[in-house]
C-alpha cells in the first residue's frame, strides 16, 4: 500500500482538497494509495478536524514543547513513519525541516508554495508580489531540499494581479489554484 503523510499547519484547504480527490478518484482502488495520516505542529488546527471527520488518523507534535529543531524533527520523523509513507505531503506546514529530515524522505517529499518560484521564496508572497507590481502570481509545487523553496518544480499555476489588490484577495485566488494542481501532482507521483 502506498501511504500518503500530509503535514499542515492551519487551514488545511490543501489536505483537504487532496482527501477529497483521493476519495473522489478513488486511489486506493486504482492506485493503492490512501492518505494515512495528517500530522500538524499545532493541535488547533482546523485542519485536523476535518482529517478527523474523514476517519483518518491525526497527530499534533508542538514544536515549542522540543527543544531543538533536530528534537522535534526527530519526533516528528518517528510519527510519519509508523505510516510508513510513500509520499510525505507539506500542505501550509510553515516549520523549516532539519536537512536531516529532508534527507530521511529523500525522493518522497513534495511542498507547495504561493508564489511563482524561483519569485518570492519564503514568507509573505502575495504582499511581496503586489509591492514588486507583478502582472502575475501563483503557486508552486516542488520537490523539497535542504534549500528553502527550492528543489525541482513538479507544477505551476499562473493567476493575474489585478488592480487594487490586496494580499488577501490575491491568497485567496492563488489558493484556488492551489487546490487543483496539488491533488493532480500527488496522484502522479503516487501512481507512478
Ligand atoms: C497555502 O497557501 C500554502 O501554499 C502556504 O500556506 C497556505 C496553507 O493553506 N504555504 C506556505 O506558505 C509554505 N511556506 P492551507 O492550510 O489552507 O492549505
Amino acid at each position: 500500500d502506498k501511504n500518503i503523510v500530509i503535514l499542515i499547519s492551519g487551514s488545511g484547504s490543501n489536505m483537504a482538497a487532496i482527501v477529497n480527490a483521493s476519495l473522489k478518484g478513488r486511489w486506493a482502488e486504482r492506485h493503492g494509495a490512501r492518505v494515512a495520516a495528517v500530522v500538524s505542529n499545532r493541535s488547533d488546527a482546523a485542519g485536523l478536524a476535518m482529517a478527523r471527520e474523514h476517519r483518518i488518523p491525526t497527530a499534533a507534535l508542538d514544536h515549542k514543547t522540543f527543544d531543538s529543531r533536530e528534537a522535534f524533527d526527530a519526533a516528528l520523523m518517528a510519527e510519519i513513519d509508523r505510516h510508513h509513507p510513500a509520499l510525505v505531503v507539506l500542505a501550509g506546514f510553515m516549520r523549516i525541516l532539519t536537512p536531516g529530515f529532508v534527507q530521511h524522505y529523500a525522493g518522497r517529499l513534495v511542498n507547495i508554495h504561493p508564489s511563482l518560484l524561483p519569485a518570492f521564496p519564503g514568507l509573505h508572497t502575495h504582499r511581496r508580489a503586489i509591492e514588486a507590481g507583478c502582472r502575475f502570481a501563483g503557486c508552486t509545487v516542488h520537490r523539497v531540499t535542504a534549500e528553502l523553496d527550492h528543489g525541482e518544480y513538479l507544477d505551476q499555476a499562473v493567476v493575474p494581479v489585478l488592480p487594487g489588490d490586496t494580499p488577501e484577495a490575491l491568497a485567496a485566488r492563488v489558493l484556488a489554484q492551489e487546490h487543483q494542481i496539488y491533488p493532480k501532482v500527488v496522484e502522479r507521483l503516487i501512481a507512478a
